[in-house]
């Protein structure tokens, strides 16, 4: 196992320093405990980088990005560039293409601590576990957009080998949960539609027969998502509606601020570890924004990214330790800051409680 490692920080816009920062402080308490050496550099991206160089991500971050072994990335957003030519989003747009991150992991479970908090009942909340892998740099977010007052459009392109690679990523995490696949698509709308469904089930047939798949609509899944979200195992899907459909998936622990995501690419290239929510302009700078989804994402970093589950498992343990004691945020709740979840976080895992 590996003991050293590089790590490029991108906390980005509003909250992103504030639950970026949290994160650190955990890793570098995990770093401690398991004797393991971060080497972490900090760039800007989305609006802070607009406003120091000019650009939501420079061709240095880029390069920086690609050399290292993972990037941390907090979230991207301001309203001060709404409706401007250059956006803060294009930015996290270009690390994930250039870094090539295809498959976006998005787990979504059941919080004992939480249960009572969702605006869903207690007996369709509990024991939810469900994966969203969403398409992460193909349909209608890359494909060739012409912007205009009279007439726009926002092409989605999607190859046979963009849905085939995804969906190996699905099928894959499937064998290791509980071997069922949903794939969503809109088929009885939409050309890519029909191709990705009938892409998924060649690769089903072909290399999964021992995963159980079905095709479902995108939008009978938004519902299902809500009243039945235990009909699911993994679910794979297109970035526009792996986008929306996460989102939705939030109710279900009950806020934004819990839902943490992986952005891989091919094996061996460096992943973007970045929580589902956005930079949150609404409460940035007032120290009440959730870590949680952040600190779980550097979790999963060091699982996906970094081959090291124990350190990922000390702080994912860590992380429940906290939040069935109560250290929960305004968005479930509670009270307490940032800095306060922060550190009942880090005591725990640099006291080693539950290590596996
Ligand atoms: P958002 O996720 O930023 O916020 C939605 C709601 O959830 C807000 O009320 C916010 O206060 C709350 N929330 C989100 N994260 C929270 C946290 N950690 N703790 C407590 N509450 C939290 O979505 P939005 O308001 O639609 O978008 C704001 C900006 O963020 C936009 O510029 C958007 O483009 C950007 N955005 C960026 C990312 C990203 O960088 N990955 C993701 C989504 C949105
Ligand atoms: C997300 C965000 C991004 C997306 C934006 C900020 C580009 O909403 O990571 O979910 O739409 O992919
Ligand atoms: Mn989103």
């Amino acid at each position: 196992m590996a003991n050293s490692f590089d790590i490029l920080l991108l906390p980005g816009d509003g909250i992103g320093p504030e639950v970026v920062g949290a994160a650190k402080t955990v890793m570098d308490a995990a770093a401690k405990h398991f004797g393991v050496s971060l080497d972490c550099e900090e760039r800007k991206v989305g609006a802070a980088a607009i406003r120091e160089e000019g650009n939501p991500v420079s061709d240095e971050t880029l390069e920086r990005a690609k050399a290292s072994d993972a990037v941390l990335l907090g979230a991207v957003g301001d309203p001060e560039f709404d409706g401007g030519e250059i956006r803060p989003e294009a930015g996290l747009l270009s690390l994930r293409k250039s870094l090539g991150t295809f498959a976006n992991l998005r787990p979504v479970a059941a919080i004992p601590a939480l249960i009572d908090w969702s605006p869903l009942k207690r007996e369709i909340v509990s024991g939810v576990d469900v994966l969203i892998v969403r398409e992460l740099t193909g349909g209608a977010y890359f494909g060739e957009k012409v912007e205009g007052f009279e007439y726009a459009s926002d092409q989605s392109v999607y190859t046979k080998d963009e849905v085939v690679r995804v969906a190996r990523v699905a099928f894959d995490a499937a064998r290791r949960r509980k071997k069922r696949v949903t794939s969503v698509d809109k088929a009885n709308v939409m050309a890519t539609g029909r191709m990705w469904r009938k892409v998924v089930a060649e690769v089903g047939a072909e290399e999964y027969p021992d995963i159980e798949l079905d095709h479902a609509l995108a939008d009978s899944t938004a519902m299902h998502l809500i009243t039945n979200p235990k009909r699911f195992d993994v679910i794979v899907t297109d970035n526009l509606f792996g986008d929306m459909l996460s989102d939705e998936a939030a109710v279900l622990p009950g806020s934004m601020g819990m839902l943490a995501s992986a952005s891989l690419g091919e094996p061996g290239s460096p992943g973007i570890f970045e929580p589902v929510h956005g930079s949150a302009p609404d409460i940035a700078g007032k120290g009440i924004a959730n870590p949680y989804a952040t600190i779980l994402s550097a979790a999963m970093m060091f699982r996906h990214g970094l081959g090291r589950p124990d350190i990922a498992g000390a702080i994912e343990q860590g992380v429940s330790a906290a939040m069935e004691a109560k250290f929960l945020g305004r968005d479930l709740g509670g009270e307490k800051t940032t800095q306060e979840i922060t550190k009942a976080v880090s005591q725990w895992v640099a006291a080693g409680e539950g290590v596996a």
